[in-house]
């Protein structure tokens, strides 16, 4: 990586960054949230080889918008020589970034020995980052859990339970901390219970002392007061927010006000409805990527926050044009 072309250290700290989200962070979504105060935004992720294939639908989701930069994008796979050759793609499409799946938990990744499986496997994890590093001039970084054990299924009957390894975060971190990777994010919850519960703020906090690159914390951010406990709690350089922006892209904003003022502001009816707006005409421009089905999972979420609104919320979901959306809010 050539210190030229590593944005991260030029970011402001500390980072707020848009987790990748597969099947919401859309193009239309990550420029708002970009809009609103996010340092660095990440598609969702995309298989090394759709990516090295030309997949059509891949090459579609990952396009952006060069409002978005810096965009990063994530990308999921087994073999090392795969990430060389999709790292150089994305390059090549102008990507500021790169970042490597080690956490998804999905099913269909991880038995093709993907995403969190490769926690399993700390030295195929220094031959993908070390083959895509080479491959190309701009930053790598990484996405891990904090925890995966050696079995997939245990129960409390288990004959092998005795036998479980436990490959942590900060045992992955310890094996490739000497590659030149320029961030990593990492989701302070465990394979085993992907998604809930408060995250494992120790478990964070432990990748901060080992790891001498940036480190954004990930798991369970909904409010700016999440954010600065967080941040407090594990030392880490920035947060990153996934579900803490469904129907709520100003969060990166109240963030940023609240660490600069202990203040921040609810928007006002009439700002959500601009946003919602805006939001609806970046999804059904003509350029966009992103279209009405993905739309309308955003517009469940912004009407979920609005009171006594069921049959507003029901209308929402029903819209097919950025007319009917207008039409619905400004009743
Ligand atoms: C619908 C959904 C899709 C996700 N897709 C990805 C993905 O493509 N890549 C990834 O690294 N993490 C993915 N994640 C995980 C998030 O980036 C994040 O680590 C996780 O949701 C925890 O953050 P949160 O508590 O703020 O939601 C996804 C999460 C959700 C809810």
């Amino acid at each position: 990586m050539s210190s030229e072309f590593n944005f991260w250290t030029k970011l402001p700290r500390p980072i707020l960054a848009l987790a990748p989200m597969a099947g919401v962070t859309d193009a239309a979504f990550r420029v708002l949230c970009k809009d609103f105060g996010a340092d660095v935004i990440y598609t969702e992720f995309a298989s090394t080889d759709a990516l090295i294939h030309g997949n059509e639908a891949t090459r579609r989701m990952i396009q952006y918008d060069p409002r978005e930069q810096p965009v990063v994008c994530q990308v999921f796979g087994n073999d090392p020589e795969k990430f060389e050759k999709a790292a150089k793609i994305l390059e090549q499409l102008g990507f500021s970034g790169i970042d490597i799946n080690f956490g998804c938990p999905a099913y269909k990744v991880v038995t093709h020995g993907g995403g969190v499986a490769l926690m399993r496997e700390p030295n195929r994890c220094r031959e993908i980052i070390d083959a895509t590093i080479r491959a190309v001039k701009i930053p790598v970084s990484v996405k891990i859990r904090a925890s995966i054990k050696s079995l997939s299924h245990t129960s409390p009957g288990d004959v092998n339970v005795h036998h479980q390894e436990m490959y942590t975060a900060v045992d992955l971190v310890r094996t490739i901390h000497d590659l030149p990777m320029a961030a990593l994010m990492i989701h302070g919850r465990t394979f085993e219970k992907p998604f809930d519960g408060a995250p494992d703020v120790n478990a964070i906090a432990d990748v901060k002392k080992a790891f001498k690159g940036i480190v954004i914390a990930n798991g369970g951010i909904h409010s700016p007061e999440d954010a600065e406990r967080m941040l407090v709690e594990t030392g880490a350089d920035g947060v990153g927010i996934a579900r803490g922006a469904w129907g709520k892209p100003w969060i990166f904003r109240q963030i940023k006000s609240y660490l600069a003022s202990k203040t921040y502001d609810h928007p006002t009816w009439d700002a959500i409805v601009e946003t919602i707006i805006q939001h609806a005409e970046l999804a059904l421009s003509k350029k966009s990527q992103s279209g009405i089905i993905e739309l309308r999972k955003h517009l469940a979420w912004y009407a979920k926050g609005i009171p006594n609104a069921s049959a507003l919320r029901q209308a929402l979901v029903q819209v097919k044009t950025v007319e009917d959306i207008t039409r619905i809010l400004k009743q």
